[in-house]
């Protein structure tokens, strides 16, 4: 027998995790958010309120009728279309929240979390925030006993990206500390295990992240073009007091599979970002002297950038 639901009369929607960041269980309750799936795949998201009514293009699906259903159940509007219903996973909650600047996508979320290195209990320092989608993923990630301090230089938007992570966590979480201003000039003096940048001009931070990063801690960067790839490598490189960065682009790609017709779906996601991950030295320690040299021309007389410490140029 399925647990009593209790009944709220407040208006504000439920978080869509716990306080301590655990996805809800038992009963679909008034109040949280679920998302209604059609058959055609469109996705629809509504907040469970009693007396309310979804309306379909066939008829209605009473709220009523989904309160106190179990995770995961099937409704049927009165005119006979199915409609899967389950509490949002936070892949889909990134992807659906509000938005003012470009957001990271899960794949890629996915994958600074592992080259990142993102461990529980981490002290991890994230700019800029945009709109929240990454710090979700990194607040998830260093779970109760880390810390995430987030450096966004738009009030504006640091706001939406408050808001985004309250609805889905129910409130600002004691693990995260939102600082408004620019990253060089507002960065505190903490030490940090670890460092995320989504930004247009990552290269303008690497000084001030440098000063902070612990010996051994990782830089993940997260940047669109490979313009940016390129200068943002070789800052990294001019510093020193890094390692030599690795540079990847993460594909994703969805794939159709039923009986005979197996194929890459339609429509599948182009590109996102790249990743550029190095580790940090001890501090006063340089990067040895690398062995191979630069690819012909790499540094040639067309170049203007930063030239790197650990290479025999010429
Ligand atoms: C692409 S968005 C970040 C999106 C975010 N990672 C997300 O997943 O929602 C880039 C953000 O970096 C901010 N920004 C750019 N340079 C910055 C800096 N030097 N310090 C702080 N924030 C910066 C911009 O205002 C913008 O909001």
């Amino acid at each position: 027998m399925s647990e009593p639901v209790p009944m709220r009369a407040s208006a504000a929607p439920e978080p869509i995790m716990h306080a301590d960041g655990r996805p809800r269980t038992g009963p679909l309750r008034p109040g949280e958010r679920v998302s209604l799936s059609d058959t055609k795949g469109n996705r629809h998201s509504i907040v469970l309120t009693p007396g309310a009514v979804f309306h379909t293009t066939k008829g209605g699906v009473a709220h009523d009728d989904l309160i106190g259903q179990p995770d995961g159940t099937v409704a049927t509007s009165v005119g006979g279309l199915a409609f899967l219903v389950f509490r949002p996973l936070l892949n889909e909650y990134m992807v659906s929240m509000p938005r003012e600047a470009a957001i990271v996508y899960p794949k890629d979320a996915a994958q600074i979390v592992m080259w990142g290195d993102i461990f529980p209990g981490a002290r991890v320092l994230e700019a800029g925030v945009g709109s929240g989608s990454l710090s979700l993923a990194l607040l998830r990630a260093i779970g109760p006993e880390g810390r995430l301090t987030s450096y966004e230089r738009r009030a504006d938007f640091a706001d939406v990206a408050r808001k985004n992570v309250a609805e889905f966590l129910g409130g600002a979480p004691a693990t995260w500390d939102v600082v408004v201003g620019d990253l060089v000039t507002a960065i505190r003096d903490d030490p940090v295990d670890r460092a995320v940048l989504d930004m247009l001009a990552p290269w303008d931070c690497i000084d001030a992240v440098g000063e902070r990063l612990v010996g051994g801690g990782v830089l993940t960067c997260y940047v669109t073009t490979v313009t940016q790839l390129g200068r943002v490598m070789d800052q990294v490189r001019a510093h020193g007091g890094f390692t030599e960065p690795a540079a990847y682009e993460i594909t994703s790609r969805d794939w159709h599979a039923e009986g005979l017709a197996i194929r890459p779906a339609h429509g599948a996601g182009g590109h996102t970002g790249f990743l550029v991950i190095c580790r940090r030295l001890a501090p006063g320690v340089q990067a040895p002297l690398r062995r191979r040299r630069p690819a012909e021309g790499a540094y040639g007389p067309d170049y203007t950038g930063p030239l790197p410490r650990n290479v025999i140029l010429g």
